[in-house]
């Protein structure tokens, strides 16, 4: 089984309605799915792939070396703890660009801030289109998602949380003793990740078999966090998914998100409440609570690689 592929340049032309409907289709069976044809220029995807390693060889893997899950697994190995497997840590080289570090990107290899940047601007405009198609999906007005994550008012925009993370899962000398990222659901709005052309890993769970979220050049891989099956009331579920550790092969990972700010209120769009309770008039079918991001964030902090479902009963209501 592969997960889907959709040729996103569909969507301005004669079969833009079937296009729209595979992606609701995807939204509501899958949680994950691939964009080819996105209108990020090939070009600058090429240069994200040799900034991001030529970082990684210059400025992560001498740290990496001396890192927390290379240094427990070779004790784990070596037999000084009782353990059979390291679950603690991931094994892999990660961190965070954001408009609010800037100071903290690496620095010395040439190009890596400016391509970047770039970078980030071309995502933060698809992840905006992704979540316009997700809107009409969903039966809501054009720019609720954004607005929502955007703390509900226009003049606030740009106060949503735009992040990416930039990891690597370098080859493993005992993949069945670690995991790459430990399985989990994502806490936030709509990911996009630019994965390996070529080094799987990457896995997703469905109808509860773990498979595969094959590499495709240069495609641009969505999937769909907890806010926004909060914000649909349950209709597009934030899916499982892990990172294998492997054997071979050093595989790149690039995760970028658009999550609400965290003074934004998050709850069951009205709107798709209120057309379930036409049906079934007596009940308040709102199936998750409203609270703030930044309080859902607290809880995730602790729970991450927990079920969800406990998360949304302890994070306070609003
Ligand atoms: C994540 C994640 C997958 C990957 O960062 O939440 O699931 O391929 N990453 O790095
Ligand atoms: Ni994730």
């Amino acid at each position: 089984m592969a997960i889907p592929v959709i040729d996103f340049s569909k969507l301005n032309g004669d079969e833009r309605s079937k296009t729209v409907a595979q992606i609701a289709n995807c939204c509501e069976d899958w949680g994950f799915f691939q964009l080819i044809n996105h209108g990020i220029p090939e070009d600058l995807l090429e240069r994200v792939k040799k900034v991001a390693s030529e970082c990684y060889k210059f400025e992560r893997e001498p740290g990496f070396k001396n890192s927390k899950p290379v240094n427990l697994l070779k004790e784990l190995v070596e037999k000084k703890s009782d353990e059979s497997l390291v679950e603690s840590v991931d094994w892999e080289d990660v961190f965070l660009l954001s408009d609010e570090n800037h100071d903290e990107w690496p620095s010395k290899t040439p190009s890596f801030k400016e391509t970047m940047k770039e970078y980030r601007a071309e995502l933060k405009k698809l992840a905006i289109k992704v979540m316009e198609v997700m809107d009409e999906n969903l039966g809501l007005p054009k720019g609720y998602i954004k607005k929502a994550f955007n703390g509900g008012k226009e003049e606030e925009e740009n106060s949503a949380f735009f992040g990416t993370k930039v990891s690597h899962y370098p080859p493993c000398p005992h993949p069945d003793k670690v995991n790459g990222l430990r399985a989990h659901t994502d806490a936030g709005g709509v990911i996009l990740l630019f994965q390996d052309d070529v080094v799987n890993g990457l896995q997703i769970l469905k109808d509860g078999v773990w498979i595969n979220v094959q590499p495709v050049q240069n495609a641009i891989v969505i999937n769909t966090g907890d806010q926004i099956e909060v914000l649909s009331n349950g209709k597009y579920k934030s899916v499982w998914h892990r990172v294998l550790a492997l054997p071979e092969g050093n595989r790149r990972s690039i995760a970028s998100f658009y999550n609400p700010s965290f003074k934004a209120t998050i709850e069951p769009a009205k709107e798709l409440v209120q057309t379930e309770k036409k049906l079934q008039v007596d009940q308040n079918l709102a199936k998750y609570p409203k609270f703030l991001f930044g309080d859902y964030m607290s809880v995730y902090a602790e729970q991450k690689f927990l079920p969800k479902e406990p998360r949304f009963q302890a994070v306070k209501a609003v």
